[in-house]
């Protein structure tokens, strides 16, 4: 399958340690910026109940659930312990010319 590469913002417009949430076709990405200036990218819901993990809180290679604050470690999805179990998708992001792409 040919990658796609989707646009998602300028590299500037997430600021370090914090996430965005990003909305593509009938999907919802959260996109990361860590605290030392990474990016990744993550199915936008929580795996426990469907609450957008970008209003969450990011703390170091962590998301926090606003709702039940579930974890996960956003550069590889992995589901940290309960309410949490299931793991996050991922999805490989790249910046070019100041700009953040995700493909999927
Ligand atoms: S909805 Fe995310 S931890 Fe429950």
């Amino acid at each position: 399958m040919m990658t796609e590469w989707v646009l998602v913002c300028a590299a500037d417009d997430i600021e370090e340690e914090d996430v965005i949430r990003f909305d593509h076709g009938d999907r919802t990405f959260a996109v990361y910026r860590s605290p030392d200036d990474e990016y990744y990218a993550t199915d936008g819901l929580c795996t426990h109940e469907k609450i957008h993990l970008a209003d969450g809180l990011v703390m170091d290679n962590v998301i926090e659930c606003p709702k039940h604050n579930g974890r996960f470690d956003y550069t590889d999805g992995s589901a940290l312990g309960a309410p949490v179990c299931v793991n996050l998708q991922t999805y490989p992001v790249k910046v070019e010319d100041g700009l953040v792409f995700i493909s999927l």
